[in-house]
């Protein structure tokens, strides 16, 4: 959860900031201050990820606390005048964002966002040499439609953002039709295919201004093309730089794939650290599993491929003993089936593990999501549920606002 500092030297300023800030659950205010001097001193003692600095703050100027403070702390600078002279100075100090004032509330929690995000990978690389981070892809695949893919990939990726304190994205490569933004309610600006454009000179950067969030948990997305016409122009080669890019800014990346095995499906199996296979209590379901099972074992190594179990509480003849025996592997999960929440659920576009954390199916995935992390689930009441908040589209990146409409 990102760590925050709001500078201001007026009351009101830091007050209206702190409210915005308060109301979002994956954000957390740590301090304030009224000066520069004692913005430095708080940054040392308290070591924030991002620190909100007006650019007019009365003592040590935001200039040189921005110089101070970056690239070990994020700076959003906050202003009440377009200022672009000072702005200059103080990106050129190191501040990573600029926003006006008043500032809107989905502007302030995005550049947030973005700011931890970025020191993360900073100090991730400045403790671990040149290497940086090296996440770990989770592919959600089934060879038979309507397993339940998505609605576990999403809850999935949910509960591994809320319980994981690392960055962590979630891949629609639904090409033709995906839905993870449904399901997750999003109003996405960027889809992969609009990277198509950029694939030679795709960086990082770029890929994550694509990215949409998920405001009730962090969670980032890379919603899939809003037509199957644009799917065409998601090429191999562009899934293979997002993904390798994507494990250079994430610690998981979970990605919902189609049933049908693509080229670039290929592409995500072949570089995840899992495959969690989904399978149901149904003659089909199994038999299509154990086929896909055969094939995936002779491609990759066993301990890399998971069966997962959905709607395993389902009352017919088959048991899930019966699938292990079958498959010849033990279930990493048994999701049961909950017909009245996932429905609801997925219509509302509220993942379950967040409405209902508690409930039988999203303890199931939350366990899942700490098989996933390799750590002990925790037993007791889960995440109080939060209330869903519409997304309002935020405005570009700083970069853009130097340049001017284009
Ligand atoms: N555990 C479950 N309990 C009840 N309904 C479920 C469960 N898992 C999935 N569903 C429902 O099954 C349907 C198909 O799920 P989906 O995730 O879209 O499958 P896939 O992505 O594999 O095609 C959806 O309508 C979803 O609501
Ligand atoms: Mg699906």
């Amino acid at each position: 959860m990102p760590t925050v500092i709001v500078a201001d030297s007026l009351t009101e300023s830091r007050e209206n900031i702190k409210t915005i800030l308060r109301a979002d659950p994956t954000i957390e205010v740590i301090g304030e201050a009224r000066d520069g001097d004692e913005a430095l001193q708080l940054v040392k003692s308290l070591s924030p990820d991002v620190l909100i600095l007006d650019a007019n703050i009365a003592g040590i100027d935001a200039i040189e606390v921005t110089e101070r403070v970056s690239p070990n702390v994020g700076v959003i600078i906050i202003s009440l005048h377009d200022d672009k002279i000072l702005l200059r100075q103080l990106m050129r100090a190191g501040a990573s964002d600029f926003l006006l004032k008043p500032v809107a509330r989905d502007e302030l929690i995005d550049a947030v966002r973005v700011a931890a995000m970025r020191v993360q990978r900073y100090r991730a690389l400045a403790a671990g040499g040149s290497e940086g981070r090296v996440g770990q892809i989770i592919a959600v695949y089934s060879p038979k439609g309507g397993s339940g893919k998505t609605v576990i990939a999403c809850n999935l990726a949910v509960a591994l953002a809320r319980h994981h304190t690392g960055p962590v994205c979630l891949v629609d490569l639904n090409l033709q039709y995906g839905n993870v933004d449904m399901v997750l309610n999003l109003m996405p600006q960027h889809t992969i295919a609009s990277l198509a454009q950029r694939q030679g000179e795709l960086e990082l950067e770029v890929l994550e201004r694509h990215l949409t969030t998920h405001e009730d948990s962090g969670l980032q997305v890379l919603v899939a093309p809003s037509t199957p016409q644009y799917a065409e122009t998601v090429t191999v080669y562009l899934v293979e730089q997002v993904l390798s890019l994507l494990r250079k800014g994430f610690d998981y990346i979970i990605v919902d794939l189609p049933t049908v095995l693509e080229d670039y499906s290929m592409v995500a199996l072949d570089t995840a650290e899992y495959i969690i296979l989904v399978t149901e209590l149904d003659v089909l379901a199994i038999h299509n599993t154990r086929v896909a099972l055969e094939i995936l074992r002779q491609l990759y190594s066993p301990e890399r491929i998971k069966v997962v179990l959905n709607r395993a509480n389902s009352q017919v003849q088959i048991t899930p003993e019966k699938v292990e025996e079958v498959l010849g592997c033990t279930l990493l999960a048994r999701i049961p089936s909950d017909g009245r929440l996932v429905v609801s659920s997925v219509n509302n576009g509220i993942p379950f593990v967040l409405s209902h954390p508690n409930a039988e199916i999203s303890r199931s995935i939350v366990q899942l999501a700490y098989a996933i992390m390799g750590r002990e689930a925790p037993i007791g009441e889960l995440v109080q549920p939060t209330k869903q908040k519409r997304r309002i589209p935020v405005i570009g990146p700083l970069i853009d606002y130097l340049l001017g409409p284009s």
